[in-house]
């Protein structure tokens, strides 16, 4: 079993003032557990100046799977490197659906933030129709296979997320959490962390937590509520 990993995806919430508290709150509570928070660009230095020194670490929530050029509003790895990012989200759904990412270009931005150094956060996760038509074990190997066919997957992270569950207050029940990470166990080595994300609360995460191959959570909304996100880490920590 892997040392579970608590990650807060900001989205893109968040101010100077009002992540000045959130990250004091969380600088605070958080204890026992590996921890990140994946913040907007503009932030990153906020988040590096605040967590430096920390048990809490930083990243951003995309990166461009190019190293330089004329890429109009784009952020290379490299300069994620330099805020000190450890993690960056890849492929998350959002990525994918509003921003018509494909597997090929998820796939390619894993490489890039894996070869700066950075280590990526990867998004895998079926929609309803998708599960609706059976397909999930495929969506999710597909979306894994465009990564595993050109990189090692190395100290990456994996996240499943199904779509359906994102933002909806629809978590998956803990037999279809399970059902996923088992099969994605089986095509991962051993030491790869594997979180779930989708309307991960305090509530619920202490079942999902507990199931066999789940390392920790992505966890969403509940990332901006600082004694919610404390209180998900502090399950994690009873796993770990
Ligand atoms: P949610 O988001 O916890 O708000 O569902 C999770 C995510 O998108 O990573």
């Amino acid at each position: 079993m892997c040392a579970p990993l608590v990650v807060g995806n900001w989205k893109m919430h968040g101010s100077l003032a009002a992540n000045r508290a959130l990250l004091g709150a969380l600088v605070a509570g958080v204890q026992g557990v590996e921890s990140a928070v994946c913040v907007p660009f503009p932030y990153l230095a906020q988040a590096a100046e605040r967590l430096k020194g920390t048990a809490i670490a930083w990243g951003a929530q995309n990166v461009s799977e190019h190293a330089q050029g004329a890429y109009t509003g784009e952020v290379s790895a490299a300069m994620l490197t330099e805020f000190g990012c450890r993690y960056v989200l890849v492929g998350h759904s959002e990525r994918r659906q509003i921003y018509g990412e494909t597997d090929a270009v998820a796939a390619a931005k894993f490489a890039a933030a894996q070869g700066a150094g950075l280590r990526p956060i990867f998004c895998i996760g079926e929609t309803l129709a998708e599960r609706d038509a059976g397909r999930t074990e495929e969506v999710v190997a597909r979306q894994l296979d465009a990564v595993l066919g050109r990189c090692k997957f190395g100290d990456a992270v994996l996240a499943y997320e199904p779509v359906w569950a994102i933002g909806t207050g629809r978590t998956a029940s803990p037999e279809q959490v399970q059902a996923v990470h088992g099969f994605l166990r089986k095509r991962m080595s051993a030491a790869t962390r594997i979180l779930y994300g989708g309307s991960v609360k305090p509530d619920n995460a202490a079942a999902i937590f507990a199931l066999p191959d789940v390392d920790g959570g992505l966890i969403g909304g509940a990332a901006l509520v600082a004694k919610d996100f404390i209180a998900i880490c502090g399950m994690a920590q009873r796993k770990g």
